[in-house]
C-alpha cells in the first residue's frame, strides 16, 4: 500500500506514520510537511530504520504544482493531518488557519481527483460540533457549530470534503476525534504545557475556573482508529473517535502536579480563552459497532507514560521552548 500522509511531522501524524511503518511491512509512505513551528523531523527519528519506506518531502499542501507532482505516482490513499492546530493561535491570527486548513484541503482534494487517488481521509476534530452544556454527547448527526477560528476552518474543510463526495463521487472519509495526549505533543497544548512548566517550577496558567471539560484519548488509540477507518470505513462517512473519558482541566493539572511532586501553588487562574468551549464529549458508537474499535489505553496508565516520556525527553521540549515559542508564549500569556 502506498500512502501520502500530510502533516506527518506533527504530533498525531508522526505517531501515525511510525505505527503504520511498524504494523505493515508493505506500507510505503510519502510524508508532505511544511515544517511549520509545530513540525519536527526529530519526531520521526525512528522512521530511519525503515529506509525508503518513508520519504519526507518538505512542502506546503497549498502548493498545487508540488502536490500534483507527488501524486503522479498514484498513492492508494491520502491522509490529511496537515493543519494549523492550536485554538489560541487562531484567536491571535486566523489567516494561516484559513490558508492551510481550508485552501490546503481543497488543493489536496482537487489533486486527488485529477490523479485518481482511491481514498481521501480527512483528519478532523470534535471542535466542529461546538460546545456542550453539562448533558449530552456529540454524534455524527450533530450540526456543525464551530466557535473558534480554528474550529471554523476545520468545519469548512469537512464541508469541502463532503462536497467532493456528493459532487464528484470521490471516495472520502472524515474522522472527528476528541483531545489527544501522548508523546511528541507540542508544548503549547494543555497536558505538555503543564508538565513542562511544572518541571521548570513555572506558573501553570489555567483558563477561567478550570472546569471546562475535554474528552481525552491517547494518540495511539486515535491512530489505530484512523488505520481502521482507512482500511474498512464506508465511503462518504464521518466517524467520531473518542474514549469516553471526560476530565475537567483542573483535575488534569492537579494530577500532573501530584505525579511530579510539585505544589498546587504553581497553579495560576488566568483570564479565560475568548469563546472557550465548555465541554466536549464524543459518542463513538458508530466506530465501535461498525468497525470493532475500542480504546486500549486507560487514562491513568496513558498519563503516567506521557509524564514519563516528557521527563525522559527533556532535550526535545527544551529545544522547542527556547526558540520562537517563547515569543508566542509571552505574547499570548502576557495579559492573562
Ligand atoms: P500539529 O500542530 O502537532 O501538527 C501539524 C503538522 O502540520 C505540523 O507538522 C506542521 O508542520 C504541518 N503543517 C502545517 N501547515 C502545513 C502546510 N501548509 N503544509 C504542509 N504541512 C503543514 O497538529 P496535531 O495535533 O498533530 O493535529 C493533526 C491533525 O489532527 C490536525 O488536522 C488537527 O486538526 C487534528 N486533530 C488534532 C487533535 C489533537 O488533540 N491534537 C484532535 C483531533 C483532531
Ligand atoms: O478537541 C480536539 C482539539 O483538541 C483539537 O482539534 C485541537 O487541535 C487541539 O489543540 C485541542 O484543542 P483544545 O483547545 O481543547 O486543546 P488545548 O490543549 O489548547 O486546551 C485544552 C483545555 O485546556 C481547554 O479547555 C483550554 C485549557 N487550557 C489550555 C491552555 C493551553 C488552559 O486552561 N490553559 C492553557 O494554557
Amino acid at each position: 500500500m502506498k500512502l501520502m500522509v500530510t502533516g506527518g511531522c506533527g504530533f498525531i501524524g508522526s505517531n501515525f506514520i511510525l505505527r503504520m511503518l511498524e504494523s505493515y511491512p508493505d506500507v510505503r509512505i510519502v510524508n508532505l510537511d511544511l515544517l511549520t513551528y509545530a513540525g519536527n523531523l526529530e519526531n520521526l527519528q525512528d522512521a530511519k530504520k525503515y529506509g525508503q519506506r518513508h520519504i519526507f518531502v518538505r512542502g506546503d499542501i497549498t502548493d498545487m504544482d508540488l502536490v500534483d507532482s507527488l501524486l503522479q505516482d498514484g498513492p492508494d490513499a491520502v491522509i490529511n493531518f496537515a493543519a494549523e492546530s492550536h485554538v489560541d493561535r487562531s484567536i491571535m491570527d486566523s489567516s494561516a488557519f484559513v490558508r492551510t486548513n481550508v485552501l490546503g484541503t481543497q488543493v489536496l482534494l482537487d489533486a486527488c481527483r485529477r490523479h485518481g487517488v482511491k481514498r481521501f481521509v480527512q483528519i478532523s476534530t470534535d471542535e466542529v460540533y461546538g460546545s456542550l452544556g453539562s448533558e449530552g454527547v456529540f454524534t455524527e448527526m450533530n450540526p456543525l457549530a464551530p466557535n473558534s477560528p480554528y474550529a471554523a476552518s476545520k468545519a469548512a474543510a469537512d464541508l469541502l470534503v463532503r462536497s467532493y463526495h456528493k459532487t464528484f463521487g470521490m471516495d472520502v472519509l472524515i474522522t472527528r476525534c476528541s483531545n489527544n495526549y501522548g508523546p511528541f505533543q507540542f508544548p503549547e497544548k494543555l497536558i505538555p504545557l503543564m508538565i513542562t512548566n511544572a518541571v521548570c517550577d513555572s506558573r501553570l496558567p489555567v483558563y477561567g475556573d478550570g472546569l471546562n471539560v475535554r474528552d481525552w484519548i491517547h494518540v495511539q488509540d486515535h491512530c489505530r482508529a484512523i488505520d481502521l477507518v482507512l482500511r474498512k470505513g464506508s465511503s462518504g462517512e464521518v466517524y467520531n473517535i473518542g474514549a469516553e473519558n471526560e476530565v475537567p482541566n483542573l483535575e488534569i493539572v492537579r494530577h500532573i502536579l501530584k505525579r511530579l511532586e510539585k505544589p498546587e501553588s504553581l497553579i495560576k487562574f488566568v483570564k479565560d480563552r475568548p469563546g472557550h468551549d465548555r465541554r466536549y464529549a464524543m459518542d463513538a458508537s458508530k466506530l465501535r459497532t461498525e468497525l470493532g474499535w475500542k480504546p486500549r489505553i486507560d487514562f491513568q496508565t496513558g498519563m503516567d507514560e506521557t509524564v514519563l516520556w516528557y521527563l525522559e525527553h527533556e532535550e526535545w521540549w527544551r529545544r522547542i521552548k527556547s526558540g520562537q515559542y517563547m515569543t508566542y508564549y509571552e505574547e499570548w500569556y502576557a495579559d492573562r
